[in-house]
């Protein structure tokens, strides 16, 4: 039997204040699957992104989540599947803790202590629930950040340059966790990054942007090395 794709992208666009900023996109991401986005600043790689969780909304066409029209579905239901981590780990004053708890607990759900560890050891940050995050590093805030967007059990991840705020080391451990967790967890994942190379390690097939329009998609290889 044919998947159906977790993400379908249906003649996808958006213009804002008279300015075109994502034209006509049609694309579907499956399940499993890790799709890069890349095309130079200013392509329109973040407003993409921000179309696939109805941060913004479209102007023409539509998404399906696992086949169903997103703009029927409640949008905080629609951001719990489609998890999305950015540039900077946004975190809240206080602990660990505190932070993976706050999302569940706006939905009325208590995050016990064993499921608090159980998502710190999944990001590899074991021991760290009570630890304060004014005193953790970048990548351990991003980690952070991950766990947090995990607590919903997303079925894909947006991520909007995630590492580029981190150091080389940090930058390649962290996306090895994320492509540890999408593949653990059966997930998709749409990543935006100017890094080639990044692309290239991460992503199953890679689109580029440019001036909003799809320029060209394929494997890593194809569209890279064209
Ligand atoms: N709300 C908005 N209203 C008008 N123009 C916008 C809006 N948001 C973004 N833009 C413009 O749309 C274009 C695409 O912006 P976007 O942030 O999507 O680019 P990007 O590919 O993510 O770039 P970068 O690599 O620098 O992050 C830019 O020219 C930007 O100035
Ligand atoms: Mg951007």
């Amino acid at each position: 039997m044919d998947q159906i794709p977790v993400l379908e992208l249906q003649a996808l666009g958006r213009e804002a204040q008279g300015k075109l900023l994502v034209a006509d996109i049609n694309l579907a991401v499956m399940p499993g699957e890790v799709l890069a986005i890349t095309g130079a600043s200013g392509a329109g790689k973040t407003s993409l992104l921000r179309l696939l969780n109805r941060l913004d909304e479209p102007t023409w066409g539509t998404v399906l989540l696992d086949g169903e029209d997103y703009r029927h579905m409640e949008v905080s239901a629609l951001r719990r599947k489609v998890g999305m981590l950015l540039q900077q780990a946004y975190l809240f004053p206080g602990t660990v803790a505190e932070n993976l708890r706050f999302g569940p607990l706006q939905q009325g759900k208590h995050i016990s202590d064993d499921e608090v560890d159980k998502l710190l050891e999944r990001v590899g940050l074991q021991g760290f629930a009570g630890t304060n995050v004014s005193r953790i590093s970048g990548g351990e805030a991003q980690r952070v950040s991950l766990a947090r967007t995990l607590a919903n059990d997303p079925r894909i991840l947006l991520l909007d340059e995630p590492t580029s705020s981190l150091d080389e080391a940090n930058r390649l451990s962290v996306e090895d966790l994320i492509l540890d967790v999408i593949h653990h967890n059966g997930m998709s994942c749409v990543i935006v990054t100017h890094d080639l190379a990044q692309a290239a390690r991460m992503a199953d097939r890679v689109l580029v942007l440019e001036a909003g329009r799809m320029l060209k998609v394929g494997s890593p290889r194809k569209v890279l090395h064209a």
